[in-house]
């Protein structure tokens, strides 16, 4: 294709280390996501000190792998986004300073890509037309945060998690069940199995008209739950404490993204994160969209939890607006969301 616009992307913020090349926004050459799970497991979350040392072992494997099955050289590159933050410092320094000594030796221009941004341009990713403006349910293992979206470039967070993520919570949940990290598809898994209503957590819906969340009540509840049991010698079944504990994140996740979108008048919803990938919630978000007549859009999972593609896709939108960085990004655990 004449005039494409070929972007490098490189993910170092938590525990994957990932690399893509993206044409145009839209057309995934390669998304190469290397994950370090196997190496924090045994911690029952992620180490930084570990997540630096492996990102730093692993990003030329994989950015070479990128190439390779992009089938593109290092001069097909128009530019190379890299995430700068949220996330963990140490992690982000390591794809931050290949991203940066990538485009400075290529000449081509760096774009410093805000993680948040980069999971709900995934969303983009999957074909199907997105309409501004819209509301974004971002759901990870750091984030729960419900995004109004008006324009590129123009995003506002209209609600989030006063303490823990979702994801996080799923994690911690988890590891008190003694099952594995991560602990979301593990729950999910066993939540197939159980039933709901055996068990009723309590929902925390916060002041009325609130968007944001909060799940340490319901982690708190859940542990009290196990340690009682334990205590007096019950018998609890995990497969109900599962499907109850998923029950009560996913119908507030649901109800207030709805409300949000209905309050502010859009059409269409972004499911993104981690989280994303729970197929309890992407039915039931999917069901109440349906029924109040909102468009729903999830990418595919490996689109859901942390990839290059979806950062790269952002830096598209962020080049066609000469939004660049120079050579003085750097990495940053909070970073305002634009
Ligand atoms: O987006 P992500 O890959 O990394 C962060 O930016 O945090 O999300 C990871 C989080 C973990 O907390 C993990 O337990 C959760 O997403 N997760 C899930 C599922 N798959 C991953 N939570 C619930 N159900 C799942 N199937
Ligand atoms: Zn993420």
């Amino acid at each position: 294709m004449l005039n494409e616009k070929k972007i490098l992307a490189i993910e170092t913020s938590c525990d994957e280390t990932s690399a893509a090349i993206v044409a145009d926004g839209k057309y995934i050459l390669s998304n190469i996501v290397s994950s370090q799970v196997q190496y924090h497991k045994e911690f029952g979350g992620v180490v930084p000190e570990i997540a630096s040392r492996k990102h730093m072992e692993n990003i030329v494997p994989v950015v070479r792998k990128a190439f390779l099955e992009a089938g593109c050289d290092l001069s097909d590159i128009d530019a190379v986004a890299v995430t700068h933050g949220p996330g963990l410092v140490g992690a982000l320094l390591v794809g931050l300073s290949f991203g940066k000594a990538a485009a400075y030796a290529l000449g081509v221009p760096l774009i410093g890509v805000n993680h948040l941004v980069g999971h709900i341009y995934a969303g983009f990713l999957t074909g199907e037309e997105v309409e501004f403006p819209f509301m974004s349910l971002v759901v990870s293992g750091g984030h729960t945060s419900i995004i109004y979206i008006k324009d590129h470039g123009d995003y506002k967070i209209i609600g989030q998690t006063r303490d823990d993520a979702a994801g996080e919570v799923f994690d911690k949940v988890a590891r008190a069940m003694g099952l594995g990290y991560p602990g979301g598809p593990e729950i999910e898994k066993l939540a197939r199995k159980g039933n709901a209503q055996k068990i009723k957590f309590p929902r925390a819906w916060l002041e009325e008209g609130s968007y944001d969340f909060s799940f340490s009540g319901l982690k708190s509840a859940v542990l009290n739950y196990l340690h009682n049991a334990k205590r007096r010698n019950e018998e609890v079944s995990f497969e109900d404490t599962a499907a109850a504990f998923q029950e009560a994140v996913v119908e507030v996740l649901v109800e207030k993204t709805i409300r949000a979108a209905l309050e502010r008048k859009v059409s269409t919803i972004i499911l993104v994160g981690g989280v994303a990938a729970n197929k309890k919630l992407r039915a039931e978000m999917a069901l109440s969209a349906e029924k109040r007549g909102l468009k729903l859009i999830v990418p595919p999972p490996i689109l859901c939890t942390d990839n290059a593609a979806m950062i790269a896709c952002a830096a598209y939108y962020q080049l066609q607006k000469g939004r660049c960085s120079d050579l003085f990004l750097n990495a940053e655990a909070d970073v305002e969301l634009k």
